[in-house]
């Protein structure tokens, strides 16, 4: 295990002062972040103490240690999983062989581009959800999201530690431009789409945690295999980092959930909405939206850039290791694929395909979490049942961009789609309602909103009532 060096500007186990040139490009790079964290990070909390989490060494039991920090004292560092001895290619052409130490020339462009691509979402997150502390149901979810704000801000630092280390001087311009976008700004966007939506709600914030952090987690599985290490044992500690996250959203969506079935049973007519709580059907439809714009980060369904990151070992299969075949080259995978108005099954090359199978890993482990929530239905008792839409409902990428399908995956027109929109994705009079709900933040320790079951159990063995975030409102 390598031990974290924690009394330097910036926490590293990277033995970043052995580089002092690397040292002081990142140095000067620090106040520009700090200078992007206060302006664009949560508003309105950077002087409380906040019980966060912070890695001091990366093993597995002992790389997070729990104490009240203010947010901007948080201790942003470059942390790499540890080095497997002798490791190999882990697919494509190369398979086989020792992985790459140093960036090879004729990658050199495609893998900035990655890493930028990744390190892009990061901040984006944070600006996406910088005000949603002002409305927060409890100081535990506040806590919460504020542990996955300054994580999304050392993912940054992980992919910038990267283009520094091993781009030279255009790897230090893409790490000033990684502060310079802005989520939704139409001048200056983040790279990808569901990084321009608003999340102005916490049934949105779950949903992205769930959804969106997820395709993170596929992302960086498929980084994970890269035979660039650096990026591999980068990706692979934020694995770590991600796994929290998504138990934010899964468990924020089920508690949501709870409440409706509760406020439902209330209700003469069964109708959670009139009881103060977000209803199921509402639920649903986010559930909706998120998942459809999720879906098209993975990148087109057949992709001649997927085949050659792949042939390349850029990237990887999720799990490589649970493949047979790691070259890849023989193999054939089943689309549905638009053809002169209807859907036709064609197999395509599977190397071209292996953005979906990465999708179809991703779908899987969402259909793991719907079942959690479909159970806690049926254990209230509530006759409904929350699905995950066909992977072609929605899309903006891809093959089924630009046509219209329904919940089902099947082909509408678009008189038919404008009249049911509505009922399948939140309407701005759904959005309103979900925000009305949330007008007033509840920083009284161990107290809830009224549309949000209470947690099962707090964080690191504390109650639920514990001052998650020592909170004095300005
Ligand atoms: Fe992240
Ligand atoms: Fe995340």
């Amino acid at each position: 295990m390598s031990s974290v060096v924690n009394d330097t500007r910036i926490p590293n186990n990277v033995d970043l002062s052995s580089d002092k040139r690397l040292q002081r490009a990142l140095e000067e790079w620090q106040p520009n972040f700090l200078k992007w964290w206060v302006e664009m990070g949560p508003e309105g909390f950077q002087q409380d103490d906040v019980f966060l989490r912070t890695a001091i060494s990366v093993d597995h039991e002992g790389w997070a240690n729990f104490d009240y920090v203010k947010m901007p004292d948080y201790r942003w560092g470059i942390f790499l999983s540890d080095a497997v001895a002798d490791r190999t290619i882990a697919c494509g052409d190369d398979y086989g062989k020792p992985v790459w130490q140093q960036v090879p020339g004729e990658h050199r462009n495609v893998l900035r581009r990655l890493i930028v691509t990744q390190g892009d979402t990061e901040p984006a997150s944070v600006e996406q959800q910088r005000l949603l502390g002002q409305t927060c149901p409890s100081l535990y979810d506040l806590r919460n999201l504020f542990q996955v704000n300054v994580e999304e801000g050392r993912h940054l630092w992980a992919m910038v530690y990267l283009l520094h280390s091993y781009f030279g001087r255009d790897g230090r311009e893409e790490a000033e431009a990684l502060l310079e976008r802005r989520s939704g700004d139409p001048d200056k966007p983040r790279i990808l789409g569901t990084f321009n939506e608003p999340c102005e709600d916490w049934l949105s914030f779950f949903m992205f945690t769930f959804f969106t952090d997820r395709d993170g987690k596929y992302q960086l599985l498929a980084l994970a295999e890269s035979a660039f290490d650096p990026l591999s044992r980068t990706t692979r500690f934020m694995l770590t980092e991600e796994a929290h996250h998504m138990f934010v959203g899964e468990t924020g969506v089920l508690r949501v959930v709870q409440r409706a079935c509760e406020l439902a049973k209330l209700d003469p007519n069964g109708d959670a909405r009139a009881q103060g709580g977000v209803d199921l059907a509402t639920i649903q439809r986010y559930l909706n939206f998120w998942f459809s714009s999720s879906l098209d980060l993975f990148g087109a369904e057949v992709s001649s850039n997927a085949a050659s990151f792949f042939a390349a070992g850029l990237k990887g299969r999720a799990k490589e290791a649970q493949h047979t075949d790691h070259v890849a080259l023989e193999g054939t995978y089943a689309l549905d694929l638009p053809r002169d108005g209807a859907l036709r099954r064609e197999e395509v090359a599977l190397r071209t395909a292996m953005n979906e199978v990465l999708r179809d890993e991703y779908v899987e482990d969402c259909q793991r979490g719907v079942d959690k929530w479909n159970r806690t239905i049926a254990e209230q008792g509530v006759d409904f049942k929350l699905t995950l839409p066909s992977r072609r409902f929605n899309r903006a990428q891809g093959l089924y961009a630009g046509m219209r399908f329904d919940t089902d995956g099947a082909l509408i027109d678009e008189a038919t789609w404008q009249a049911m929109k509505s009922r399948w994705l939140p309407s701005d009079a759904d959005r309103a309602y979900v925000k009305s709900l949330m007008t007033r933040p509840v920083y009284e320790p161990g107290k809830m909103a009224h549309w949000i079951a209470p947690p099962k159990q707090g964080i690191k063995g504390r109650p639920v009532d514990f001052e998650y975030v020592r909170h004095t409102p300005a």
